[in-house]
């Protein structure tokens, strides 16, 4: 199959509390900019849609950039990207949930000894994407997610990769103080409907992403 469009995610979502508070994670940005940049080794067209990312991770050269802030302005983003003979790789953090509403003022600490948020549900891109190249009759994709686990990686990366109707997905452990976050060696695994296909590291980010894109390109 010859693949003519890269679609990758990167980085961090951002959902605002207030106009100076927001809900985030760590997420760099940087395995989606180097899984991007390696890709466009040998696919056509690089579409690289981030949301928050160190400033280095920020643009891609010689690629399409899409800056998307929330989860759903992300998801509407590769939506309207998807066409036959797509890779889409979901290498970003998307913030799972939001507030429930949009505050336009600063939330005042002087009138709240506590402070109750109520977070509602975002959407799922993985899972909206696949409904969409269901519904549009798109063909021909690779679908690749991400799993950044603490515990029994195995376990829950199949069960991902099965929900989220994926083609691979990417299994590494997380952890705030060790491998896995931010800019450290790391150790992965690819899994597909398969069970384990591929391991790699520990090694560099742009190392991994480099043995990444390679298995993509041998394994369509
Ligand atoms: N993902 C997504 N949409 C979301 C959250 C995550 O498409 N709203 C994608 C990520 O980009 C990644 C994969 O789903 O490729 C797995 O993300 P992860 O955060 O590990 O899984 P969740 O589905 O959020 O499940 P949990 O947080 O319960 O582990």
């Amino acid at each position: 199959m010859k693949i003519k469009k890269a679609i990758v995610s990167a980085g961090a979502t951002r959902e605002w509390i207030d106009p100076v508070r927001f809900i985030s994670n760590a997420s760099s940005g940087k395995m989606g900019f180097c899984i991007a940049r390696e890709l466009s080794q040998w696919i056509e067209t690089i579409v690289y849609i981030h949301g928050i990312t160190s400033e280095k991770y920020s643009k891609l050269e010689n690629a399409k950039n899409i800056f998307a802030e929330t989860t759903v302005e992300m998801k509407n983003a590769i939506l309207s990207e998807l066409e036959d003979f797509s890779l889409i790789v979901m290498a970003a953090a998307p913030v799972d949930f939001k507030p429930s509403e949009n505050q336009n003022q600063k939330i005042k600490k002087e009138s709240n000894n506590t402070l109750n948020l109520l977070l509602v549900p975002n959407p799922d891109i993985l899972k909206s994407i696949y409904e969409s190249l269901y519904k549009n009759q798109i063909s021909n994709t690779i679908l690749v997610g991400f799993a950044a686990e603490t515990n029994d990686l195995e376990k829950n990366a199949m069960e991902k990769l099965k929900r989220k109707n994926l083609n691979y997905i990417i299994g590494n452990y997380v952890n705030k103080n060790s491998v896995g976050f931010g800019d450290v060696e790391s150790k992965i695994k690819i899994f597909s409907n398969r069970g384990i296909v591929q391991e790699y590291g520990p090694a560099s980010k742009e190392l991994l992403a480099a043995d990444i894109s390679n298995f993509l390109k041998s394994n369509l």
